[in-house]
């Protein structure tokens, strides 16, 4: 077990966090870089890069190095992770050699995802590497004390997925995973203006739009919204108006979904668990738990008490500190680079 620093890396489809121990949360910005082109340099990364989003000029690519919760482009993960270690921390090649590193996935990641985990680990410098389901860390920085006889349900919507886990005895029991989250909703928003309106909006003004005016009570109050975007018959610039009741209707499909995921989950675990899960209730992680009306939603269709985590998006990040700090009990299995 190595002695050097311990690094705790949630590397997720719309946002980077990167805890140092004894400094803590020392990145938490989205997940993206921008490279010259012709130099192959980065240019911007994290908050600099997502404001280039669509905005670019033609020598600069601006690229999310996730999709759907995993890793699509293994060169710009890398370089994304080295320039927020080495340039903004200033951790050397020695550090890096030595440091104890934790990387956290969505729980359902194939052979060829995990392999790509292990040369991103390899291309940073490190040997001393291991993977970490975000769910098991995402309970542990919310402060549930995962390591007792207790079933532990957690569901946690991203960027890019949402997981659905059952813990025990600090691990998972059954998860079922996903690929449709924040992005999605952002995704199917640009559709339906698109569809109906005759108008494109950016990816950025449909997140925006997203969390100004998600919504999912029923009694939620009527908000009309303006955004500007562009006129795909005659090119021009554009306003589009879109109320909480437009939103609704997009998002509702998603959540409709997690709620199954859930149920199908909770069909699926043992009896004693279940009963833990529905005396204790099932915690919400990841920024999709932001989104108003959400515990009352999913608690009204499941029958079982649900609450957000107090801290939804630097929970997994902040449960890493934990791992590390009890590597030698906890962090038991690693990837052998
Ligand atoms: N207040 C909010 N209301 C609605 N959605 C929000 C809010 N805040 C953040 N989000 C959404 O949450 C998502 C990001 O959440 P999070 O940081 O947990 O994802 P991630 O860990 O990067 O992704 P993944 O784990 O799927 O790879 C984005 O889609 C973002 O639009
Ligand atoms: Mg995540």
């Amino acid at each position: 077990m190595s002695e050097g620093m311990g690094i705790g890396i949630d590397l997720g489809t719309a946002n980077l966090l990167v805890y140092v121990e004894k400094k803590g949360i020392i990145f938490n910005e989205p997940s993206v870089v921008a490279f010259d082109y012709e130099s192959g340099k980065i240019v911007a990364a994290g908050a600099d890069a997502h404001q280039m989003i669509g905005k670019a000029h033609s020598k600069i690519s601006v690229v999310k190095p996730l999709k759907s919760g995993v890793i699509s482009d293994m060169h710009a993960a890398k370089e994304l992770l080295t320039y927020v270690l080495k340039k903004i921390e200033n951790i050397t090649e020695k550090e890096m050699g030595a440091a104890t590193v934790v990387i956290c996935c969505p729980s359902e990641v194939t052979r060829i995802e995990r392999d790509v985990m292990k040369d991103l680990a390899k291309n940073m410098g490190t040997t001393d590497v291991f993977v970490e389901e975000e769910i098991k860390a995402g309970a542990l920085g919310a402060g549930i004390d995962i390591f007792k006889a207790k079933g532990v349900m957690v569901v946690d919507i991203g960027g890019g997925s949402t997981d659905v886990g059952v813990l025990s005895f600090g691990d998972i029991v059954l998860s079922k995973t996903i690929r449709k989250a924040g992005s999605y909703v952002d995704a199917e928003l640009i559709k339906q203006i698109k569809k109906n309106q005759k108008v494109e909006i950016g990816e950025l003004t449909a997140e925006r739009c997203k969390m100004d005016l998600s919504d999912l009570r029923e009694s939620a109050p009527v908000v009309v919204n303006r955004y500007a975007g562009r006129d795909i018959v005659i090119g021009i610039p554009k306003y589009v108006d879109v109320s909480t009741e437009d939103m609704r209707d997009i998002i509702l499909p998603t959540y409709e979904e997690i709620v199954k995921l859930i149920a199908t989950v909770l069909k699926d675990t043992p009896p004693e668990l279940s009963a833990d899960i529905f005396q204790n209730g099932i915690l919400l992680t990841g920024g999709g738990a932001l989104i108003r009306g959400v515990e009352e939603f999913i608690s009204n269709r499941i029958q079982v008490p649900v609450r957000v985590a107090s801290n939804p998006l630097t929970c997994v990040a902040e449960g890493t500190k934990f791992l590390l700090k009890n590597r030698g009990n906890y962090l038991v299995n690693p990837l052998q680079l």
